[in-house]
């Protein structure tokens, strides 16, 4: 469904993408991780065929974007970053005049726009203004504009940033029902590890542009197999545990973000024993541990020594 394949992009000095290679089958759901300036939304717009790679080859159902970009642009939906509505129009304006972009006219037109709606579940506030809607209505909208062509790949980059709890579990379960029900293509971009999990069959990881690991959530976490994960709460800034606990051979790497320390250890090593040591040389109260196995955020740790929302 999607090869890409060696695909580099440079804007003049710098390099937004570094030979990347991703190959996705149809009614896949794919996650794509990576902190700011990875160049993830790079990659999406080459896919799209809104960016020209500087270097490399993409082809989506077999068009290549370079030559074929009416028929990529047919089979592609792309959700941005960005929200691009017109505010002073009302959702079904919207939907209109995106959908006219598409060739879409008459009872089709009027068919899709319903159809969109419902899905996104704004059927009831379809006649407001958009300029009148919630953050997370205006992610829906923005997603029932890349659904109206009935795209077989659907692209969406970082759909769920800034919305309430509601509308994120909305979206969540749009896109498990487009991919059951349709079979659809999905490729799911998100700073949210847990979105990722609960979605995606396979991930590519990206860092300064490159690919740096790709796998199911299986195979990505078996690359942490020797190691738990140790999350001790403190009951203040646990900014210089890192330095004692990481001279020990057990100890892979230790993470510290306010009061909370995330330890990566050597399975069953005693490295409580030396967390309470520290404790009470440094006259500080534990408030939490909790022991479990590696995650995809502790992966993602693990490849780029950042969390993904740093
Ligand atoms: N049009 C452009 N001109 C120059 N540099 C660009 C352009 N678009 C992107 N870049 C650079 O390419 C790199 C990758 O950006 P990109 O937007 O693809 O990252 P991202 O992974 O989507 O990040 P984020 O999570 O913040 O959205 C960044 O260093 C960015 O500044
Ligand atoms: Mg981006």
């Amino acid at each position: 469904m999607l090869e890409v394949m060696d695909v580099t992009k440079t804007f003049k000095e710098r390099t937004a993408v570094s030979r990347v290679n991703v190959f996705i089958e149809k009614g896949e759901i794919v996650g794509l991780l990576g902190p700011n300036g990875a160049g993830k939304s790079t990659t999406i717009s080459m896919i799209s065929s809104l960016v020209a790679p500087t270097e490399g080859e993409i082809y989506a159902g077999g068009y290549s974007v370079k030559k074929d970009r009416t028929h990529i642009r047919r089979m592609i939906g792309v959700v941005p970053q960005e929200i691009a509505l017109f505010q002073d129009l009302t959702a079904k304006e919207n939907l209109r005049f995106f959908g006219r972009a598409y060739k879409l006219k008459g009872k089709l037109l009027q068919e899709r726009v319903r159809y969109v709606l419902d899905i996104v579940g704004l059927t009831d506030r379809a006649g407001e203004l958009v300029k009148t809607y919630s953050g997370g209505m205006k992610r829906r909208l923005n997603i029932a504009v890349a659904l109206l062509h009935e795209p077989e790949l659907l692209i969406m980059d970082e759909p769920t940033v800034g919305i309430d709890p509601q509308s994120r579990s909305y979206i969540l379960e749009t896109v498990r029902e487009l991919n059951r029900t349709k079979n659809m293509t999905i490729i799911y971009t998100s700073h949210y590890m847990e979105e990722v999990e609960y979605l995606c069959d396979r991930v590519y990881i990206m860092d300064h542009g490159e690919i740096i690991a790709a796998g199911t959530k299986r195979e990505l976490k078996a690359m942490l197999m020797e190691e738990d994960s140790i999350v001790v709460t403190l009951s203040r800034s646990a900014g210089d545990i890192a330095e004692v606990l990481e001279k020990r051979e057990d100890i892979t790497r230790v993470y510290t973000s306010g009061n909370e320390a995330v330890i990566a250890a050597k399975k069953d090593a005693p490295v409580l024993e030396a967390v309470i040591q520290w404790t009470r040389d440094a006259g500080v109260d534990i408030q939490s541990v909790e022991v479990r196995s590696p995650s995809l955020e502790d992966v993602f740790l693990h490849l780029t020594g950042r969390t993904l929302r740093e």
